[in-house]
């Protein structure tokens, strides 16, 4: 674009690639969030926005003119100044870089996003023993509330933020007229100062970030199982773990895995298998030693022994109560509070119990969100 009489060239397009790579992936990342079954993609999303905080702070030591934190205008009378200034002369002059309200825009910005970044990929690694920190899972679940509330109001802190930003760049544009929504797309600035320059090792290193977020986020919306997103936990193999337990138990119904209940509800279901939902299963059927033996399997994988997302929520969501049925716990209510009942009367489905005919991985002891077959 020619240079207009007036203007300066403040943001060079690799800046504003990764200023509007930054806003576009907050708010996919932000809206996915609502969404259980979107978190794969919620955190392919994550990743584009983590490379770019990183980027931005590196950006913020050795980048161009205009970029940098020593620029920046942070002191607080600068900021009063800015503010009174703004009511009392519409037609004032604007800096080139940075002014007082967007410099500290940028550092609280930054400082949340790391937040946001820092907490989710922890929450990821502790609550769905997934991702880099998959093995924080086996130690550290009581951090599960703590980590999800402060990535949850860190992140809407940010939204916030992002609805403060964008009135004040509306201001600047209507009432000022400075052409400020036009800078972040042209690069332009209607105002006094020196072009910025940026040396090719810079350029480099932008466009660098820019291929590695996108590279980042196809890599993993391309395949369930790399690094950045596996789960600790595989699939369990309960006719090589315990055949009894397999053949007897999954007789009638697919076998439910033992970390779905305490083991105190495994003890109340195995005496109580005279009258097993309707069922009368007697020892005809399983023998006293075939039974003791599946109740100690039952018990030693129960709930209290599994650091799973669904074992730990259950154990949390039920308190004192020890139910026969899962179905009954609290956590799977809550889980599956929005599927109307008349699903269940479906032909595919006909019971609320039959797992497998929305969780298609139910047989191998695992029910991931990416692997639901029903959805409301
Ligand atoms: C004779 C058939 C039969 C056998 C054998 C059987 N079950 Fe069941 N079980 C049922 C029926 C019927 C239900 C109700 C849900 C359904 O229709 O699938 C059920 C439900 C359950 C549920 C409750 C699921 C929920 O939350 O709603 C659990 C837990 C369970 N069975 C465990 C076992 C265990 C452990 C064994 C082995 C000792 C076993 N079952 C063997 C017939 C059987
Ligand atoms: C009609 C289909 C359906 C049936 C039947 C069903 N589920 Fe689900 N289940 C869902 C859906 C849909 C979700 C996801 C809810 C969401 O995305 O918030 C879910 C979520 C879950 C989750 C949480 C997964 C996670 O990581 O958030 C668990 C655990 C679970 N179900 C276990 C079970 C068990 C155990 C049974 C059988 C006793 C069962 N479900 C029966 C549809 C079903």
């Amino acid at each position: 674009m020619n240079k207009k009489e007036g203007h300066v060239f403040v943001w060079p397009i690799g800046t504003r690639i990764i200023h509007w790579m930054m806003a576009l992936s907050f708010t996919t990342a932000f809206i996915t969030s609502f969404y259980e079954h979107m978190l794969h993609d919620h955190v392919a999303l994550g990743f584009i926005f983590l490379t770019i905080i990183i980027y931005r702070i590196i950006w913020g030591i050795i980048g161009p003119q205009y970029a940098t934190f020593n620029t920046f205008k942070l002191r607080p009378s600068q900021l009063k100044h800015y503010f009174v200034e703004k009511v009392q002369n519409r037609w004032r002059k604007i800096p080139a870089g940075h002014n007082p309200a967007s410099s500290w825009f940028t550092v609280w910005a930054l400082t949340v996003g790391t937040v946001i970044v820092v907490s989710g990929l922890l929450l990821y690694g502790v609550q769905e023993a997934k991702g880099l920190f998959r093995f924080l899972n086996s130690d550290y679940t009581q951090y599960i509330g703590i980590l999800a509330w402060v990535h949850k109001y860190a992140s809407y802190l940010f939204a916030a933020w992002v609805f403060i930003h964008i009135a004040g760049v509306m201001v600047e544009q209507f009432w000022h007229r400075t052409g400020m929504v036009f800078a972040m797309i042209t690069g332009y600035k209607r105002t006094e100062g020196e072009d910025t320059k940026v040396k090719p090792i810079l350029s480099f290193f932008a466009y660098s970030t820019i291929l590695i977020a996108i590279g980042t986020y196809f890599f993993i919306v391309s395949s369930n199982y790399n690094f950045l997103t596996l789960q600790k936990y595989t699939n369990i193999d309960y006719e090589e773990m315990h055949p009894v337990f397999y053949n007897e138990c999954g007789d009638c119904h697919k076998v439910y895995p033992p970390y779905m209940l305490p083991k105190r509800s495994w003890q109340k279901i195995m005496s109580s298998l005279d009258n097993h939902r309707g069922e009368e299963i007697t020892e005809a059927n399983i023998t006293k030693s075939q039974q003791a033996s599946i109740l100690e399997f039952l018990t030693q994988n129960a709930a209290e022994t599994s650091k799973r997302e669904a074992a730990v929520k259950v154990m949390h969501s039920l308190g004192e109560r020890r139910p026969k049925n899962i179905t009954k716990t609290p956590y799977w209510r809550e889980t599956h509070k929005d599927i109307p009942k008349s699903v269940y009367k479906q032909k595919k489905i006909k019971d609320k119990s039959n797992c497998i005919a929305c969780h298609k991985d139910f047989d191998q002891g695992i029910m991931d969100d990416m692997n639901i077959i029903y959805r409301p």
